[in-house]
């Protein structure tokens, strides 16, 4: 049986990802450098299973950074020498914050945009011709009408953006130069991805103060932030505080399994889709939801906008539906319910 390698499989929506490629039978090689997360996450989702009856535990780790090319070469080798060669990548490897890319654009072009070329030259050596890539909806521009769709205007206004929209070239260059017709690429624009595994044991696990609001309630629910400040009440929106689009991490897990049978059960293609439920929330109506399902209350004060915020992200998601075996099942409050109760359970993280 042939693998598929995830990389950055150890990250917050990697992990989720494992159990979503886990559940189906999948064998999947987890490669990451733990930059930004902890190995022990691969052990809860390893327990998710020792759940799951009828489920194997089928995971490699690999632990390394994709720019190193020899390492990555050996992740390919090794994996043929198990006879269980790599058929394709779901490739989350890189850094996300977008406040740092503005301080240290270097790294973030190094990790993101070099990381990306070094990977896309071992899988063109080893023949591996399949990949599903991390987007964000963080590529498209300003003021544009809402929902969004895939064509709409791309014109990040972060360095992080940038190096996404550059990945996403890098990806269409290839399928075009590929005269013998092999790649199949599938870019998914990831809009608010909220919310952890129903079981509370993997989730998402910031290192600092977050910046996304979240975890940030999170952490007010816990005690360990006061209040949250709501960057604006005087948006253009149905109560004057910023509207985007939550999806829960297992529905977007999910998308990532139903992208890479998309693509190896079709015509080599290239495709970019939008990964969102189509429905706006206002931060008022997050902070509501999140007191009523879990019982707690959220002090807030208004603040001023944030730099760079916009009013509104919301997905047009139908081309998502339509191609891929796929749609949003969870509510947000699953989310807010799911979110906490890894909270609750793993109040320091992992
Ligand atoms: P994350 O930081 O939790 O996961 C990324 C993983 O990649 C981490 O485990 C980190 O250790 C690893 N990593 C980073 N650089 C590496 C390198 N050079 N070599 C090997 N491993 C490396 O982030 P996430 O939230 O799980 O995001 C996954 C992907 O999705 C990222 O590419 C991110 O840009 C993209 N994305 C995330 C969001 C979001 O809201 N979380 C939204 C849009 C897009
Ligand atoms: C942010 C990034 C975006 C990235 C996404 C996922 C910016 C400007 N945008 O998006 O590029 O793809 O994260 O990583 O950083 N809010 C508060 N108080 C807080 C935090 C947030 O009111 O403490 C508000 C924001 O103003 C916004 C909403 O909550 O209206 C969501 O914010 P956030 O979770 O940071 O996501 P995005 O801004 O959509």
């Amino acid at each position: 049986m042939r693998s598929i390698l995830l990389t950055g499989g150890n990250g917050y929506i990697g992990t989720h990802t494992c159990v979503s490629f886990l559940k189906k039978n999948y064998k999947i090689i987890v490669l990451d450098s733990n930059v930004n997360s902890s190995p022990i996450s691969l052990k809860r989702v390893k327990e998710i299973f020792k759940l799951r009856k009828n489920s194997q535990e089928n995971i490699i780790f690999e632990k390394g950074d994709i720019r190193n090319e020899i390492f990555l070469r050996n992740v390919f080798i090794n994996a043929i020498k198990r006879n269980s060669p790599i058929k394709a990548v779901v490739h989350f490897a890189g850094l996300k914050s977008v406040k740092d890319s503005v301080i240290d654009p270097l790294s973030y072009w190094d990790s993101n945009l070099f990381g990306a070329l070094c990977l896309l030259k071992v899988m063109n050596k080893y023949k591996c011709k399949t990949i599903v890539f991390s987007s964000s909806a963080a590529i498209y521009g300003k003021n544009i009408k809402n929902p969004i769709e895939e064509i709409s205007l791309i014109k990040p206004i972060s360095p992080y953006g940038d190096t996404k929209v550059a990945v996403e070239k890098i990806l269409e260059n290839l399928f075009l130069s590929d005269t013998k017709h092999e790649w199949r690429i599938a870019n998914l624009r990831y809009f608010n991805p909220i919310g952890a595994h129903h079981t509370g044991l993997i989730g998402e696990n910031p290192y600092d103060v977050p910046s996304n609001i979240f975890p940030y309630i999170c952490g007010v629910a816990i005690g360990k932030y006061k209040k949250l400040n709501i960057f604006g009440n005087d948006w253009p929106t149905k109560d004057g505080t910023g509207v985007r689009d939550y999806i829960h991490v297992m529905d977007l897990a999910d998308s990532h399994l139903s992208a890479m049978e998309f693509l190896l059960n079709n015509e080599p293609q290239i495709i970019n889709l939008n990964i969102g439920t189509g429905i706006g929330t206002s931060v008022l109506e997050l902070v509501k939801i999140f007191e009523k399902v879990n019982n707690c209350i959220i002090p807030f004060d208004f603040y001023d906008r944030r730099l760079g915020d916009v009013a509104q992200l919301i997905a047009n998601n139908k081309n998502a539906i339509y191609k891929l075996n796929w749609k949003p099942k969870k509510s947000l409050e699953d989310m807010c319910r799911d979110g906490w109760k890894w909270k609750k359970l793993n109040p320091n993280g992992y």
